[in-house]
């Protein structure tokens, strides 16, 4: 029983092969129907081909879109220190690059550590609904929280109009100082908001105050503090943020 009904199967296996090269013979005999078949066979393939590729790169743009955070600016502006003295020399001016995330509410600035002199990487957040900065410095890996300068950082709108205007070619500008001391640590950040919890979240975080309101601010000596630097920019010009701690 087993014998005939193998024996029956590859019978039929023999028969189905005989099928399709009858089929074959005379399409590959007529010289017409070939060329025709191919140059349409040859139209798919590569609308095939077009449909891919605009799936591939349509599907690339929406991948891009999704990872990538909608409002996110690179910009880097020169700016005259007053170091170079009368003459200034205008192929060496330092500048600041940074990278900013902006949305309606808060920004965010990546600080690169700077090439060609000190100062310290950083991320500065400016929390416009609570009106709060907070440093968080990456060398030491601490955070310095003091109140929006509002005279100092623009709002959110304008800073995009300020890096659209950055991306169209080298921005020169001069350099602002500021004077900030360290006051007191801050033991509960809870109550500096969301933004800021979560980037000095397991950091040592402290108050701080501009040197001109702390009394007597000014007649500390300089040279016996623990001082650092960070370059950055929130409007027009460069700030020169120096933070010391007593
Ligand atoms: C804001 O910054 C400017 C320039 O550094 C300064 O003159 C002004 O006193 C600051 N305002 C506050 C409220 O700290």
């Amino acid at each position: 029983m087993v014998k005939i009904a193998f024996n029956a199967a590859l019978a039929q296996k023999g028969l189905g092969k005989e099928v399709p090269s009858a089929v074959k013979d005379p399409e590959l005999a007529g010289p017409l129907p070939p060329s025709e078949g191919s140059t349409g066979r040859c139209l798919l393939t590569l609308l095939g081909i077009a449909f891919i590729l605009s799936g591939l790169i349509v599907g690339g743009a929406c991948l891009y879109r999704y990872f990538t955070p909608k409002r996110l600016y690179h910009g880097s502006m020169q700016f005259n220190d007053g170091s170079s003295g009368g003459e200034a020399q205008p192929y060496y001016l330092p500048q600041v690059e940074e990278k900013m995330e902006i949305s309606d509410n808060m920004a965010v600035i990546s600080v690169p550590p700077p090439r060609f002199r000190p100062g310290d990487p950083a991320y500065i957040l400016h929390d416009f609904n609570r009106k709060l900065t907070a440093y968080l410095d990456l060398t030491l890996r601490t955070c310095f929280v003091i109140p929006l300068n509002t005279s100092v950082v623009l709002p959110p709108q304008d800073l995009m109009d300020l890096f659209s205007q950055l991306m169209s070619g080298s921005y020169r500008s001069y350099l602002v100082q500021e004077d900030l001391v360290v006051t007191e640590r801050i033991e509960d950040i809870k109550p500096l908001g969301f933004y800021i919890r979560r980037l000095c979240d397991g950091k040592e975080t402290y108050r701080m105050q501009r040197r001109d309101t702390v009394q007597g601010g000014g007649i500390v000596k300089r040279a016996a503090q623990d001082c650092f630097t960070i370059r950055h920019f929130e409007n027009r010009f460069v700030t020169e943020t120096r933070i010391c701690k007593p």
